[in-house]
């Protein structure tokens, strides 16, 4: 989740575009950039860290022209440096792009570019597309622009400007956000809205497919047919701090309702299971290793932790690899019997959790193979691994864990595929209709997520019990012991989540009139099992809130 701001008009480009920037911090970034057309030349400063670095470059070699566009980055494709940070240039200087999404075809893209002599900088994803825009550009950059787009796969948000064009601004939409604003004489692209508040309260929201074509006074929107089409301008009333939570009062919330988009993100472009030997290169591991190994080991802490365990019964009936999950501050101090046969994967959102990398540290010591899922490009867990998968849910602001819970078991359903291909355990006819379901799953979680109402009317029936106890089994149990822990966290109620099977072994003797117990019955294998288990709770006259297929 990167950010993108631009601007034509009167003003100082540079102003604008590091003030919206700073107001899209929320977004998350690890680099940004700047690039603005002065004295019919293009002028680019970057940097690594904190906006602040970026603003001191910036007041140094002063910049003064009125036309550019900026970037704050997240990175997903190629570690957070200088060379990777956008805007990225084509190989003559002359045309600049800043993008957020992700390009799924851009390793045979670049693979063609650079055959055809392109020369590249960066280990982005980015870079294909300005280089495309360049391919394409014989003096009109609209129509070089509107010709690259149709070569890419993915998700896109651009803004683009050119030496030789310096009166034009250009955005694109695909798939990732892009607001216009709308000022005097003036006119504004950002991947959100709170960029603009200080500027304008007037906004054209963008279609997929809309390319726009900005002057100081002119806006022109081609749409995904290149019709030229009219869009509404809307005015917001939201203040800062609301627009950041797109309207959500909390980011919590704002990060459940994402879920579908980042689920998407993640397995976004990494679906192909023909093309096994790409996957492995896009995660650094020889396939070969993945044969010749006899055991994994997971290691995580929190939610990453319940994602881990989960974890353990993909790869055990997708990929037949004995599998174990640990919680990081215990696997530390085991005595471990573990070798370079061993596969060990830590999870982590942030990537920076002590007790996670305090086993990846232990675990290289006896010569164990590494590899992270992580959300952090950059960040400790990825640089000590010798490999990482990245999920991309961009940053996560709330404190409790949400989509980067749900991006982790789409990075694990799909490590855990590929390594069941490579070992022969699945044949990829099975795995591509495995596939076909989970390109299901954003919209089936869109749909859940339409119940708010009745969500709602059961929270405001329960919300003053004292206890609550979750019950799940197989897959299910982890999900249980996930959704104890948010109620813990969030509503300060005591929880506790059980293997539905172990509660004959105890915890039965809880349940009374007074005890909400939430049990976990979706179908599949073990779904007559739970039902016996609810009688059980109902005989014990509890309340069973079902989470049912
Ligand atoms: C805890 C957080 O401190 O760290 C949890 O409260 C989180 O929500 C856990 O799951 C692990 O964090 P990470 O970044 O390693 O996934």
């Amino acid at each position: 989740m990167c950010g993108i701001v631009g601007y034509i008009g009167n003003k100082t480009a540079a102003d604008v575009i590091l003030n919206g920037l700073n107001r899209l911090e929320y977004r998350g970034y690890d680099s940004s950039g700047i690039a603005t057309i002065e004295n019919k030349s293009i002028k680019i400063s970057r940097a690594v860290g904190k906006i602040k670095n970026l603003y001191s470059a910036v007041q140094t070699e002063k910049f003064s022209g009125t036309v550019g566009v900026g970037h704050i980055r997240w990175a997903t494709h190629g570690k957070p440096s200088e060379e990777n940070a956008h805007p990225h240039t084509d190989c003559s200087g002359k045309i600049v792009i800043v993008h957020n999404g992700i390009i799924e075809n851009y390793r045979q893209l670049k693979k063609e570019l650079i055959s055809s002599g392109h020369k590249f900088r960066s280990e982005t994803d980015t870079e294909v597309i300005v280089h495309l825009i360049e391919k394409y550009y014989s003096g009109d950059i609209l129509s070089a622009v509107k010709t690259a787009v149709k070569y890419l796969k993915g998700a896109y948000a651009l803004g683009v400007i050119s030496q030789d064009n310096p009166d034009v601004l250009i955005g694109v939409r695909y798939d990732a956000p892009l607001v216009v604003g709308v000022g005097e004489k003036e006119f504004f692209i950002a991947s959100d809205i709170p960029a603009l508040l200080p500027y304008t309260k007037k906004f054209i929201y963008l279609s997929d497919g809309d390319i726009v074509e900005l002057k100081k006074d002119s806006c022109k929107i081609f749409d995904i047919s290149d019709n030229i089409t009219e869009r509404k301008i809307n005015t917001i009333e939201w203040d800062s701090l609301m627009a950041e939570k797109s309207g959500y009062k909390h980011f919590m919330l704002k990060e459940i309702m994402e879920q579908p988009q980042t689920i998407e993100d993640t397995f976004r472009g990494r679906l192909a299971v023909e093309d096994i030997n790409e996957f492995f290169g896009e995660i650094n591991i020889n396939p070969q290793t993945i044969r010749d190994i006899n055991k994994i080991s997971i290691v995580a802490c929190g939610t990453s932790y319940h994602a881990g365990l989960i974890g353990k019964f993909l790869f055990e009936s997708l990929s037949g690899i004995s599998c174990e999950t640990d919680i990081g501050s215990e696997f530390r101090y085991r005595d471990l019997i573990i070798d370079d046969k061993t596969l060990i994967i830590a999870i982590s959102q942030s990537g920076e959790t002590a007790d996670t990398i305090a086993p990846l540290r232990e675990a290289k010591k006896h010569g164990a193979k590494t590899l992270s899922i992580c959300n952090v490009m950059g960040s400790t867990i990825t640089r000590e691994s010798s490999s990482t998968f990245y999920t991309r849910c961009g940053p996560e602001i709330g404190v409790a864990s949400t989509k980067a819970f749900t991006g982790q078991l789409t990075a694990l359903h799909l490590l855990a595929l590929y390594f069941g291909i490579v070992r022969g355990k699945i044949t990829k006819d099975l795995a591509s209709k495995f596939i076909d379901s989970l390109i299901q799953i954003p919209h089936e979680i869109s749909e859940i997520l339409k119940k708010e109402n009745e969500i709602k009317s059961i929270a405001k029936k329960f919300f003053k019990k004292s206890h609550f106890l979750y019950l799940g089994r197989g897959l299910n149990f982890p999900i249980a012991l996930e959704g104890a822990l948010k109620l813990k966290e969030i509503s300060y109620i005591h929880a506790e989540g059980y293997a539905s099977g172990e509660m004959k072994h105890g915890p039965i003797a809880l349940i009374d009139e007074n005890m909400p117990v939430v049990c976990i019955a979706t179908i599949g294998r073990v779904y007559e099992k739970i039902l016996s288990n609810i009688e059980e709770v109902k005989a014990r006259e509890g309340i069973v809130i079902a989470v049912a297929t």
